[in-house]
């Protein structure tokens, strides 16, 4: 998709792969929307693109509430008469083994990493398709959602659940006869701020896996060992919305891991356990 002239809504936006797409997409000349928790933030990614002249937007977003994505939409046909870039990009990790995951992990992980891209889709998707002409949309899942790792079971199923959608998002759309575009990000491990996720963490949903800090804590030292950037992934990623491709697997150490999960299926054997990058 030509992007230049067209508008981008990055939900995300105030941190990590959001702040580079922005980055990305002002040099583009696309305009911008956007959308964060963190209004601060936001505030800073706006400071970083404002000298490339771009149109841009912020609003202050949970992508958990459906509401608050309505409003996005909203406002961004309002400002900029249309969107043609969503990335679906928010997310948060929880982390510890399956029993003692807490409910509050389940709903809070869920409710942004997997509904959040729900309420994308429901709310930009049908105005994308009444606006006609190319579009595109990307889903930030991980290699998380392509393998199963152990001690982030709930980020699996989160993750694993946004490729799947992804995938029938693409192909209704093909079915549909549109012309909008589906991506689905798959990163393995990169230092963003993914590891202190719990600062977004609504009051009421605090409780969290007992075994989190020993879990969270291994994961860490691999996240501040990568040495991919965010800006890397943000690249690739903008080069497979030009090109139309649909799997952005950043790291090509984490193949041997999918293909083995595909290759066990196959032959019925027991799940082996995936080194991810
Ligand atoms: N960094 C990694 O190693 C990695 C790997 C694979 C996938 N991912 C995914 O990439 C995406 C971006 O994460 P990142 O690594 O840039 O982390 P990050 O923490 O730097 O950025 C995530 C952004 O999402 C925002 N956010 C959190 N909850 C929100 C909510 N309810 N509503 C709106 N905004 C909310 C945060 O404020 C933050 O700005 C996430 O979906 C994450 O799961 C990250």
């Amino acid at each position: 998709m030509e992007l230049q002239g067209k508008t981008a809504i990055i939900t995300g936006a105030a941190s990590g792969f959001g702040r580079e797409f922005a980055v990305l997409c002002a040099a583009e000349g696309m305009n911008l929307v956007l959308a964060d928790l963190d209004v601060a933030g936001l505030a800073a990614t706006k400071d970083l693109v404002a000298a490339t002249g771009v149109g841009i937007l912020t609003v202050p977003t949970n992508v958990a509430k459906p509401e608050q994505v309505e409003a996005l939409a909203e406002q961004t046909w309002e400002r900029f008469g249309g969107g043609h870039l969503l990335f679906n990009n928010a997310g948060v990790a929880a982390a510890g083994p399956v029993w003692s995951a807490t409910l509050e992990d389940w709903k809070w992980v869920l409710d942004v990493n997997l509904m959040g891209v729900v309420h994308g889709i429901r709310s930009f998707v049908p105005r994308m398709i009444a606006q006609g002409g190319p579009a595109h949309v990307v889903n930030t899942a991980s290699v998380a959602g392509l393998v199963s790792p152990p001690g982030m079971s709930v980020y699996c199923v989160s993750k694993h659940a946004v490729v799947t959608l992804s995938e029938c998002l693409y192909h209704d759309l093909r079915l549909a006869g549109t012309k909008i575009g589906v991506s689905v990000l798959c990163p393995g491990f990169v230092k963003t701020g993914i590891a202190e996720s719990h600062r977004n963490r609504p009051a009421e949903l605090r409780a969290t896996n007992p075994m989190a800090p020993v879990y969270g804590e291994k994961i860490r030292q691999v996240i501040e060992a990568s040495t991919i950037t965010a800006r890397d992934i943000a690249e690739q990623t903008i080069a497979a919305v030009i090109e139309d491709r649909f799997y952005i697997v950043t790291h090509p150490e984490s193949d041997c891991g999918v293909s083995a999960r595909l290759t066990g299926i196959l032959q019925r054997d027991a799940p082996k356990m995936p080194q991810i990058a």
